[in-house]
């Protein structure tokens, strides 16, 4: 029989057998809600014993009830005793215990995901998006961490949803990490069975960057809206690709977690922007952090305002402390043109506080959620299809809107708002605006492989980012693209924008070699001792990680946009090139069961070993994106692949379609009739 004990000599990695202390949780941290907890008796037990799993014998009868309490009451066992005491941030890489760079890089990235100053809901492990975790208890950091001061460069560390499954021999060419979240088979792949999974101590959701421990705070969601605004410009606007939004207007709502992105954007663009948002705490926020310049709940002085900034062809960003449907209908009573049109409000969950409804304040909102939630949803859907008419008009006199993956358009269709969608009748064949990432983002910088390349400076020395930062400038060439000039504007501006949060992080938007050539770069700037380790990464919002039908992958018209390959492919092609981490996830961005999306963290340490990987490793993380979109008949994606072959030739060759002319797909369809 075996016993506890055998089990615990077996081990030496392992929790330590003595009790910790309970930690303080502080006053005023933003916590996670209370998680739907839909486990049965039996399944309850079976959450216990498997959270039990992590800690020794003689700390069950003191935990048991302890992890029962947790469960109970929060939905989930985070086992809060284990949380270390001193405050987490990601420390200077030297600081940190291991036998390896990259063990010591990937323990910084994980106390920088669960930063007090980064992650939304720290107690519980929660970095961004509502639910997306850097793993699913303390126990699992702790182990996790335990494992990463023992890594040497020649073991794999393989994670399962959170869970250190162990150390294993490998070569020093192989990933360090391979971890996975929340995957799912398929029949299972739904949130309700995913939820008991997870609430069972079994799987865990990484959103894109979280469980992949590469999220670096704001700065990803500025860069990508100030390309999506610019881009929209550009393509509805005629901006030519040297100028960018002075005297054009930008507006939107929502000042919150993401779209508290949109004023810094937008003054970035040099645009003008009113932004409506409802909550003045969230105003403040933005206030205080200089990404608004003015507030105001009076639309006659922020019309007036952006009127005058307009004129001057200078930026301004402007919070209007009010609701969004008000502030367009003002618009429509006044003539007011507006150039750009968006919307960030929450509309994932319209009905659960997501959409503060005309004629409401924020606190009424609240109250009426609590008190009488159907008379809530009567007048969110009164106000959304206000909301919408609002919109369609300024449409009809030359506004151009665009969802921008909030799920608007679908909120407004649930409404009861039906001559939103194409056929009027259901979504199966989509709206008639068009959404962000169909009509801009996928066509103009994904096709082409532009996706939000980054980099953590290890040292944690703000010089080196600054030196990274000019260092990537030097690689780009401003005229080659409009992309080209915006990225090139991007990173000149940076240190400027004050963009870093946490640690010293920075984002660029890059193709394929751009990349590869930034990447080089720095690894020959550490091996000259310019500057200490960098870890490398991106987003998975992406040109290739992620398959995604409804956002990475909206602009995919040959129906393979069901499919997963090409995640599948992204990762295990980089690891097959050594990249240090690889991460796959279900769900990224969108929900479990409505994505997978991968990434990768890749530490350079200044060696050969580490140029040989970047040289190949790379450009394919992006061009298997490129050359999948290009087999879906994506234009820019084919141009960009006749390019690559002919620059890569006797190296990498990529399949391109022929394009069957659609005059001869109908000739035979008729004359087979
Ligand atoms: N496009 C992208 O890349 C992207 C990325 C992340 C999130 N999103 C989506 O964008 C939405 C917003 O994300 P977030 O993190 O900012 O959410 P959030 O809830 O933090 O912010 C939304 C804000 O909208 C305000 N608001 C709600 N109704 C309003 C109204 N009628 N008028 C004015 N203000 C109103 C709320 O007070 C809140 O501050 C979500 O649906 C999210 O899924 C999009």
């Amino acid at each position: 029989m075996i016993n506890n004990l055998d089990i615990s000599k077996a081990m030496t990695i392992k929790l330590h057998d003595a009790l910790p202390e309970y930690p303080i949780l502080k006053e005023g941290v933003r916590r996670a809600p209370k998680r739907e907890l839909t486990l049965n008796e039996r399944e309850i037990k079976l959450a216990l014993k498997n959270a039990l799993r992590y800690v020794p014998e003689n700390l069950h009868e003191k935990l048991a009830p302890e992890f029962l309490e947790e469960l109970m009451t929060r939905g989930r066992i985070y086992g809060y005793r284990f949380m270390p005491k001193e405050r987490i941030y990601g420390k200077p890489i030297d600081e940190y215990k291991g036998n390896c760079i990259e063990g010591k890089a990937f323990q910084v990235m994980i106390d920088n995901n669960l930063n007090h100053e980064v992650a939304l809901y720290p107690y519980e492990l929660v970095t961004y998006g509502e639910t997306g975790q850097v793993c699913q208890n303390w126990m699992q950091y702790q182990l996790i961490k335990a494992y990463l001061e023992q890594l040497t460069d020649e073991q794999t560390l393989a994670i399962m949803s959170g869970h250190p499954l162990g150390l294993y021999k490998s070569h020093i060419t192989s990933p360090r990490t391979i971890l996975t979240n929340g995957l799912m088979i398929g029949m299972f792949d739904n949130p309700h069975d995913w939820a008991k999974a997870t609430a069972m101590g079994c799987s865990s959701y990484g959103q894109m960057t979280a469980g992949g421990w590469m999220y670096i705070g704001p700065q990803g969601i500025v860069h990508g809206t100030f390309n999506t605004l610019i881009n929209a410009g550009r393509k509805e606007l005629g901006i030519p690709d040297d100028k960018d939004l002075a005297g054009h207007l930008f507006i939107t709502s929502g000042l919150g977690g993401m779209s508290g992105a949109q004023p810094k954007a937008v003054e970035i663009a040099n645009g003008v922007g009113i932004i409506a948002e409802v909550d003045y705490s969230r105003i403040e926020t933005r206030l205080n952090q200089g990404w608004v310049s003015l507030v105001t709940d009076d639309l006659e002085k922020a019309f007036n305002t952006a009127s005058e900034y307009m004129d001057k062809k200078q930026t301004i960003s402007i919070a209007y402390h009010g609701n969004i449907v008000d502030l367009l209908e003002y618009a429509v009573e006044n003539n007011i043109h507006v150039d750009l049109l968006s919307d960030q409000t929450s509309c994932h969950v319209p009905y659960d506080g997501g959409y503060c409804p005309k004629g409401l304040t924020f606190d009424e909102r609240t109250e009426l959620l609590k008190t009488d939630r159907n008379k809530l949803i009567e007048l969110v859907d009164k106000s959304l299809a206000e909301h919408f008419y609002a919109i369609k008009t300024l449409v009809d006199r030359g506004t151009y809107f665009f969802d921008y993956g909030n799920a608007f358009m679908k909120a407004v269709f649930d409404a009861g708002v039906k001559e939103i969608a194409k056929n009027k009748v259901d979504t199966s064949e989509g709206f008639i605006f068009p959404s962000y990432v169909e009509d801009i983002m996928g066509p103009m910088l994904f096709d082409y492989g532009y996706g939000p390349f980054r980099w953590v400076c290890l040292s944690g020395k703000h010089e080196d980012l600054i030196k990274t930062d000019h260092a990537a400038m030097s690689t780009i060439d401003p005229t080659r693209r409009g992309q080209d000039r915006d990225n090139y504007i991007w990173i000149r501006d940076a240190e400027k924008n004050k963009l870093v949060v946490g640690t010293q992080a920075r984002i660029l938007y890059q193709d394929a070699f751009g990349r590869r050539d930034i990447a080089l770069k720095f690894n020959e700037m550490i091996r000259n001792k310019e500057i200490g380790p960098v870890m490398l990464g991106r987003d998975h919002h992406d040109t290739g990680g992620t398959d995604s039908p409804f956002r990475e992958t909206s602009n995919i018209y040959d129906g393979s946009n069901v499919t997963a390959d090409m995640a599948i492919h992204c990762f295990a092609g980089n690891a097959a090139r050594g990249m240090s981490l690889v991460a796959l996830h279900n769900g990224g961005g969108v929900g479990i069961g409505k994505s997978i999306n991968g990434g990768f963290g890749m530490v350079l340490d200044g060696s050969e070993r580490v140029d040989e990987i970047l040289s190949k490793s790379i450009p394919w993380d992006t061009m298997v994106g490129v050359s999948r979109r290009n087999w879906a008949r994506n234009e820019h994606s084919i141009k960009t692949s006749i390019e690559y072959n002919n620059k890569c030739e006797g190296q990498d060759h990529i399949t391109i379609p022929y394009i069957a002319s659609d005059d001869l797909i109908e000739k035979t369809l008729k004359n087979y009739k």
